[in-house]
C-alpha cells in the first residue's frame, strides 16, 4: 500500500469540521492501516483523517517510540474520539504537525485527560492519558474540529506561519509535501 498524501497549510480542508463515523467495516479498517503507514513513513506520532483529505472523525497515533526509542510499535486507532475529562494542571510542550512541516512552537494544554472512543472493532473504550500521549490526543482531536496548533499562538505568529506557507505553495505547489 502506498502512503497517502498528507495535505498541508494553506489547504482549506484543514479547517473543516469532520463528521462522525457511522459504520466500522473492513474498508474503514483498511483506511486506518493506510493512515498508520502514512504516519510512520512521514514520520509522525499522530495523524487525523482530515490530514489525508478525509473529513471523518478518526485518528491514529503511536507515541511508544517517542518516549523510548527501543520500544516496539504500539499503534492505536481512535474512532469518534471525545475527551470527557481534562486535568486542571496544564503543561507546555513543543508541538509540530505533519500538515505544517518543519514548524515547531510551544503550546500549553491540560496535562492529563480521559478520552472516550470506538476502537477498530467498534468497541467502546475509555482511556486515561498523560505525557506526550495526552498532548498528542488533544492535538489530533483538534484536527477533527478544524483546529490547528498554531491557533494557540499569538495572532502575529500565526499569521506569519500562514503567510510563509501560502507563499511557499504559490512558488512551488509540491515543495511542502513530506
Ligand atoms: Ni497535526
Amino acid at each position: 500500500m502506498p502512503p497517502l498524501e498528507i495535505i498541508t497549510l494553506p489547504d482549506r480542508k484543514l479547517r473543516l469540521v469532520s463528521d462522525p463515523i457511522e459504520r466500522i467495516d473492513d474498508d474503514l479498517r483498511r483506511f486506518a492501516d493506510q493512515m498508520l503507514e502514512t504516519m510512520y513513513e512521514a514520520p509522525g506520532i499522530g495523524l487525523a483523517a482530515i490530514q489525508v483529505g478525509v473529513p471523518r472523525r478518526m485518528l491514529v497515533l503511536d507515541v511508544a517510540q517517542r518516549e523510548d526509542e527501543t520500544a516496539s510499535r504500539d499503534p492505536m486507532v481512535l474512532i469518534n474520539p471525545e475527551v470527557v475529562r481534562f486535568s486542571d494542571e496544564s503543561i507546555v510542550r513543543e508541538e509540530g504537525c505533519l500538515s505544517i512541516p518543519e514548524y515547531y512552537a510551544e503550546v500549553e494544554r491540560p496535562a492529563e485527560l480521559r478520552v472516550r472512543f470506538l476502537d477498530r472493532d467498534g468497541k467502546p473504550r475509555e482511556m486515561d492519558a498523560k505525557g506526550v500521549l495526552a498532548t498528542c490526543i488533544q492535538h489530533e482531536v483538534d484536527h477533527l474540529d478544524g483546529k490547528l496548533f498554531i491557533d494557540y499562538l499569538s495572532k502575529l505568529k500565526r499569521d506569519m506561519v500562514i503567510r510563509k506557507f501560502t507563499k511557499q505553495a504559490r512558488l512551488s505547489p509540491k515543495s511542502t509535501a513530506l
